[in-house]
């Protein structure tokens, strides 16, 4: 018996790799989070779905998520763990990985267009730039035990992606003007990717604190996010996939 954790992608159905699709269509059982979207959802045609969401501050709920998948996993031939974005960027997918295989089932894991990467380009951002960013850092704003400390990544020479850091923008900011970012650096923070609600704010990087956002977000910083190349993807789905996937 194999679980599958599968990378759902930013949003849009049709973002999918063609190897999620197709475990979505013969799905017995899919066990999704909160920003997994309907259109994705909808792929599971056949499949009981399970919201497992984690709704921020409600505590940690992944020991009884990795219970449940096997439990799902010993009872059914086809289970879909479902994960927004990537399973292995800041999705617990290998606590998942080693809670199924220390309970003697086999895990596959599908790879997953990351918001970390898709929020960006569909922002008309390029994370690389020649010239503007000769690397990029992704990093998370918020730690088990409380914030992060960004202040050593502050390099001009890189452009900087922030998850889960909408709530602590302000304390972000500041580490990286601390760290030797100038305050003029460019930032854009784009909500919602690939969802027909996406939202890019465009700032600086000392009014990070005061711009109007809200999560789901990533927040980048460098020069590149004074680059806007415009609508370069589509917002949303364009095509449903056949029922022969
Ligand atoms: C727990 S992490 C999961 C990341 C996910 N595994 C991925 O690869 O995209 C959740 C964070 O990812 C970012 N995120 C996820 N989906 C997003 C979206 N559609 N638009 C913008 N940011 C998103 C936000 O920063 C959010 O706080």
């Amino acid at each position: 018996v194999t679980v599958y954790l599968v990378g759902a992608g930013p949003g849009a159905a049709d973002l999918l790799t063609v190897r999620a699709a197709a475990l979505l269509a013969r799905a017995d059982v899919v066990v999704h989070d909160r920003l997994v979207s309907n259109d994705v959802l909808t792929l599971a045609r056949g499949a009981r779905l399970v919201d497992v969401g984690k709704v921020p501050g409600a505590g940690d709920v992944q020991a009884s998520i990795n219970e449940l998948l096997v439990d799902l996993g010993r009872r059914h031939d086809c289970v879909v763990r479902l994960k927004g974005g990537d399973p292995f960027i800041f999705g617990r997918g290998a606590e998942e990985v080693e809670a199924l295989r220390d309970a003697g089932l086999e895990v596959e894991v599908v790879p997953g267009l990351s918001s970390v990467l898709a929020a960006p380009l569909l922002a008309g951002v390029p994370l690389t730039h020649r010239g503007a960013a000769r690397g990029v850092v992704i990093v998370t704003a918020t730690e088990r035990d409380g914030g992060a400390d960004l202040r050593s990544l502050a390099d001009p020479t890189l452009t900087i992606v922030v998850v889960m850091g909408v709530a602590r923008r302000r304390a972000v900011a500041a580490d990286l003007m601390a760290g030797g970012l100038s305050r003029d650096t460019p930032v854009a923070v784009v909500e919602r990717a690939g969802t027909p609600d996406q939202r890019v704010v465009r700032g600086v990087l000392e009014r990070l604190g005061d711009l109007d956002v809200s999560a789901p977000a990533v927040i980048i910083v460098g020069a590149v996010a004074g680059l806007d190349l415009g609508a370069v993807a589509s917002p949303g789905t364009l095509c449903f996939l056949s029922s022969s996937t």
